[in-house]
């Protein structure tokens, strides 16, 4: 009999098409239920927990692989619901939410009582996101309080940007897998911290500092070193395959001939022309090169405005040679 048990499969997990009401109702009776379910955003595929309970929130960690004190992101359904889960909050904080909300865009705010020590790793300040995937707003709105999601996949590994990247990762750990399609982003949000003067970009994203500073009129500036989000570490968004970073196609062309010479399986990646594109589907060609055993990426890199900000983040944690 105990052979039997543990021959049997931890846990199959219910991948639900987010187009159905149900799986809405579903979804949202899981996370009551203090399971694990993983939402679709704009961005990338958040691991939601129910933002009350610190044992749904603890399996975050577990099942990540995640350390303790790597704060998490609460996702809220509206904008207002920042006054439940901050305190003390800055003009800059003010009108970046009423800017870019709902959106690609984290605020670090000042936490209230109603944030426990879980969610912050014991700082005194939370991360906060409203985002504008219509599936994470109708669950978000749905179940009547916050979830916290960080990526849905292990610690240190790439971002799912659909629902199947999701399978592949944590299909055996979570109950339910919400299925809203492609992520139209495909990189995570932008990160601000707002608690700092002037407010300091922790992690590059669709929203730039150059727009905000544009947009909203104050200066954002780059952070560094130990206040970096600790997306930034390095090995973060690391593949199994080596990627390279060259300046252009005719370059990224010379590299693929040396390494086949040298018996290399290699890809190039190349959508400099199309910088939506690239995030977009930068995340899933990754986890494409690794199950192609591809050894070695060739990436051409995107000129360093707009969205190839993030896009060189991204790039250049993935292949470990960033800062
Ligand atoms: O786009 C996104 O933000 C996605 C989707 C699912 O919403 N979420 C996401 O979460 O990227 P995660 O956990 O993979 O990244 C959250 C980042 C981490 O680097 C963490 O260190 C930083 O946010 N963070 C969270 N709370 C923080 C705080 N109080 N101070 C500084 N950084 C914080
Ligand atoms: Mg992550």
């Amino acid at each position: 009999m105990r052979y039997l048990i543990s021959l049997a499969k931890p846990n199959a997990v219910k991948v639900l098409d987010a187009k159905h009401p149900e799986s809405i109702e579903q979804s949202v009776a899981a996370l009551r239920a203090e399971k694990l379910v993983a939402i679709p955003t704009e961005t990338v595929y958040g691991l939601a927990a129910i933002a009350t309970s610190t044992s749904a929130i603890n399996k975050i960690f577990t099942v990540k692989g995640r350390p303790t004190n790597h704060p998490l992101i609460l996702h809220i359904a509206s904008p207002p619901d920042i006054n439940h889960w901050s305190v003390d909050l800055s003009e800059v904080a003010k009108i970046l939410t009423t800017q870019y909300w709902p959106g690609p865009l984290t605020v670090i705010v000042k936490r209230s009582s109603k944030v426990c020590d879980e969610i912050t790793g014991g700082r005194e300040t939370v991360a906060i996101r409203c985002p504008e995937h219509e599936v994470a707003q109708q669950l978000l709105y749905r179940l009547g309080t916050a979830v916290v999601a960080p990526s849905a996949n292990r610690f240190g590994k790439v971002s799912p940007t659909c629902a199947e990247h999701v399978v592949n990762d944590l299909g055996d750990d979570i109950e339910i897998v919400l299925d809203g399609g492609q992520c139209s982003i495909g990189i995570e949000s932008t990160i601000i911290d707002c608690t700092t003067q002037p407010p300091q970009l922790l992690r590059a994203g669709a929203i730039t500092a150059e727009q905000i500073e544009r947009e909203c009129g104050f200066v954002v500036a780059d952070a560094i070193g130990e206040s970096r989000a600790s997306g930034m570490l390095k090995k973060h968004y690391a593949p199994n395959c080596q990627i390279e970073l060259v300046e252009t196609f005719a370059i990224a062309i010379e590299r693929q001939i040396f390494h086949t010479q040298n018996g290399l399986k290699s890809d190039i990646f190349d959508l400099t022309s199309d910088l939506d594109e690239y995030a977009r589907s930068l995340f899933a060609r990754l986890r494409q090169a690794d199950q192609k055993d591809v050894k070695v990426v060739i990436a051409v890199k995107p000129p360093e405005i707009g969205l190839g900000i993030a896009i060189n983040e991204r790039l250049g944690k993935a292949s470990n040679t960033a800062d």
